[in-house]
């Protein structure tokens, strides 16, 4: 069977998620923007590429969101980055609009696949998009855990001279400056992290974890990250399609897990055919459960201005 996946936004993210599609031969492609002319030019390039990657993926560019029509996966990247003078409250009622929008097309035309979120504020987002297609919970979850997590598990790579797949690692929480990443959870080819850096190295390396989308923007001056962004959702919508039954973080709903009740949170969940087939409640220490208790009430407060 050939699968199909929907890229809905074909801006940097969007993009580059639909081009690792297609270039790992993943699935066939269907990549929808409202602006005419760029997901047809960008699809077109895409596929001219895969002659010589090797891939047989066939991958459209379209401005019909009926083109969507037997994805098994919608990647969600439509969705305006945050500029200078906007708000956080601004890019939440712009982005809710376009979410919203999108969601009401999915239910429509591909009311049996699984939403991978993207678009911006993450977790807020997701459960926008969980309401408004009114899916199970489990086909609806958001991508930003796997992207914090590279980030920390590179900066320890870069820190320890050793390769970034040795090192093991999980980031929770909101996508935000109150991410959290667990310290006691990290290791080394199975080797505890406290063994091989100091309490005010790792304090570093989480600091500049939790800043690490701002790290980015600040070098670009315009836009955010996007080549592990679309790292990150492809490695998502692989497990996925693979049945992998791949142990990820992942924005997903809670229900009282971690003592949290309706929000969408990035928490370690088991990723397969079924979506999101198992969320992971681990016995955190005292001061992660804090913080991840602090991140989710943020999202709650943020969930406020969605007005639903
Ligand atoms: P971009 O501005 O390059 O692309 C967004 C695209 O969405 C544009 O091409 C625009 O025309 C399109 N669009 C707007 N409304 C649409 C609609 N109703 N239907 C279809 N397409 C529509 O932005 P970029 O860099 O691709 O980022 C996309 C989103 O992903 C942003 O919200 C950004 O903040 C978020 N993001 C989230 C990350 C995460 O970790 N969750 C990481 C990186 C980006
Ligand atoms: C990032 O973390 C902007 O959310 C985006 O790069």
């Amino acid at each position: 069977m050939r699968h199909k996946v929907a890229v809905i936004g074909g801006g940097f993210v969007g993009a580059t998620t639909a081009q690792r599609i297609a270039e790992t031969e993943l699935a066939d492609v269907v990549l929808v923007d409202i602006m005419e002319g760029i997901p047809q030019g960008k699809g077109l390039d895409i596929l001219e590429a895969c002659p010589i990657t090797g891939s047989s993926s066939r991958i459209i560019g379209s401005n019909d969101m009926a083109d969507i029509e037997g994805c098994q996966i919608v990647v969600m990247t439509a969705g305006l980055p945050r500029k200078p003078g906007m708000t956080r409250e601004d890019l939440v009622r712009d982005n809710a609009r376009i979410v919203g929008g999108v969601a009401e097309h999915i239910k429509r035309f591909a009311p049996d696949a699984m939403v991978i979120v993207v678009t911006n504020p993450l977790d807020i987002m997701t459960y926008l998009m969980f309401k408004k297609t009114g899916f199970a919970a489990h086909k609806v979850f958001g991508m930003a855990g796997v992207l914090d997590t590279a980030r920390y598990r590179t900066f320890l790579s870069l820190e320890l001279g050793i390769a970034p797949d040795d090192i093991s690692a999980m980031v929770l929480g909101g996508h935000g400056d109150e991410m959290v990443p667990l310290v006691d959870c990290t290791t080394v080819s199975g080797i505890p992290i406290r063994q091989l850096l100091s309490e005010a190295v790792i304090g570093n390396i989480v600091q500049r974890t939790r800043k690490g989308g701002g790290e980015i923007v600040d070098l670009l001056k315009s836009g955010s990250a996007y080549y592990a962004p679309s790292a990150a959702a492809v490695q998502m919508v692989k497990a996925v399609l693979l049945d992998q039954k791949r142990l990820l973080p992942c924005s997903a709903h809670l229900t009282s897990q971690y003592g949290i009740n309706d929000a969408y949170v990035g928490v370690p969940v088991v990723l397969g055919s079924n979506g999101v087939e198992r969320i992971i409640e681990l016995k955190l220490g005292q001061s992660d459960l804090d913080q991840l208790q602090k991140s989710a009430q943020i999202i709650q407060d943020n969930i406020g201005l969605l007005g639903l």
